[in-house]
């Protein structure tokens, strides 16, 4: 075969190939270890001088030529898929994003905050790390006295502590505020304590406190009571006992009948006029009432969980519930 008509047959070939493979065989067929080309470019030292030198140059320039082209058309292989993964549809949908859900506790949180609100109550917020004033003195517990093993503190090295439960956040917002005024704190509280299905070491309260002129217990039960009927969407069955807390006089808890019988909610009580005092209020001007609400158990409750922990675990599968 003449070196012009292997240049018109290979010409074809590599136009001809569709894909990487069939330009691959070309290349083999024409400039491969036996290719037709290759063996040409061999045959050259049995020619005569003359013939070798003419013949030779124009069989190099081919295969240059060959290289070339092939390089050419190989480059508009590999530019193909890329250009189709570029290619965008306008018109199709978006992907939806996948959205994250708010943990059971939020949800109870901004629930209890929405029913408040709307009764007039101002959200108002405290610190997690307290002093000693706050949490216990300021609030009628004196130093040595035994009502301070009613709360397993947790004692930081700092010489403050981590707050037993809301209630300091009382004497911090009457120091600035004046009454009359109406507000709930939700929380997180901590203590030292053994874990069981209703109790947490690390957990939420929502404290609340109502001071007036005129403000009775019975404001309170009032309350109260239409809170969990917001709350829980229909009334329920609370009851209210007598009990002890130094920063209230006289003291109470509130119970609520869930599936498993009574749970403990809150306690509660009208507030002592030496807290009022401590706030700087002149006790016999005010009156009012105070409660810490489990917010963990409100959750409980409404959710019908058997166990506090799960809220904590960081379990998918309970999570994902919400
Ligand atoms: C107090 O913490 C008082 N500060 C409540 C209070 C406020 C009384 C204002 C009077 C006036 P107590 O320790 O009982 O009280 O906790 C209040 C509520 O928090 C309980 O009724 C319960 O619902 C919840 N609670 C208490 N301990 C735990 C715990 N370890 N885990 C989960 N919830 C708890």
């Amino acid at each position: 075969m003449t070196l012009n008509n292997l240049k018109i047959e290979a010409e074809k070939a590599i136009d001809k190939a569709s894909d990487l493979k069939a330009l691959n065989d070309v290349f083999k067929q024409y400039l491969g270890k036996k290719g037709e080309l290759t063996q040409i470019l061999r045959s050259l030292e049995k020619l005569p001088k003359a013939k070798r030198v003419k013949v030779g140059k124009q069989a190099n320039e081919l295969k240059k030529f060959f290289e070339e082209k092939i390089k050419e058309k190989k480059s508009s292989f590999a530019e193909a898929p890329e250009d189709k993964e570029e290619w965008i549809d306008v018109t199709a949908p978006g992907r939806r994003p996948v959205l994250g859900h708010l943990h059971p506790l939020t949800l109870v949180k901004r629930k209890a905050e929405e029913i408040f609100e709307n009764m007039g109550f101002s959200v108002v917020e405290g610190p997690e790390m307290e002093t000693e004033w706050y949490n216990f003195d300021a609030l009628n517990i004196p130093k040595d006295h035994p009502a301070r093993d009613l709360w397993d503190t947790l004692y930081l090295k700092n010489g403050l502590l981590l707050r037993a439960h809301t209630s300091p956040v009382q004497i911090r917002y009457v120091e600035k505020n004046n009454p009359p005024l109406r507000i709930i704190v939700p929380g997180r509280v901590f203590r030292y304590e053994a874990t069981d299905a209703s109790h947490e070491v690390n957990f939420y309260q929502i404290e609340g406190l109502m001071v007036g002129r005129d403000i009775s217990a019975a404001n309170f039960k009032a309350i109260i009571q239409e809170f969990f009927r917001r709350f829980f969407g229909k009334p329920v069955d609370i009851r209210v006992r007598p009990s002890y807390f130094p920063f209230v006089e006289p003291g109470f808890e509130v119970d609520m009948k869930g599936e498993k019988g009574w749970l403990e909610m809150m306690g509660a009580g009208m507030v002592h006029p030496n807290v009022l005092k401590n706030a700087g209020l002149i006790p016999k001007n005010w009156q009012g009432f105070a409660f810490g609400m489990g917010m963990d158990r409100l959750a409980m409750m409404k959710y019908k969980i058997n166990d506090i922990r799960l809220f904590y675990s960081g379990d998918l599968r309970f999570l994902k519930q919400f």
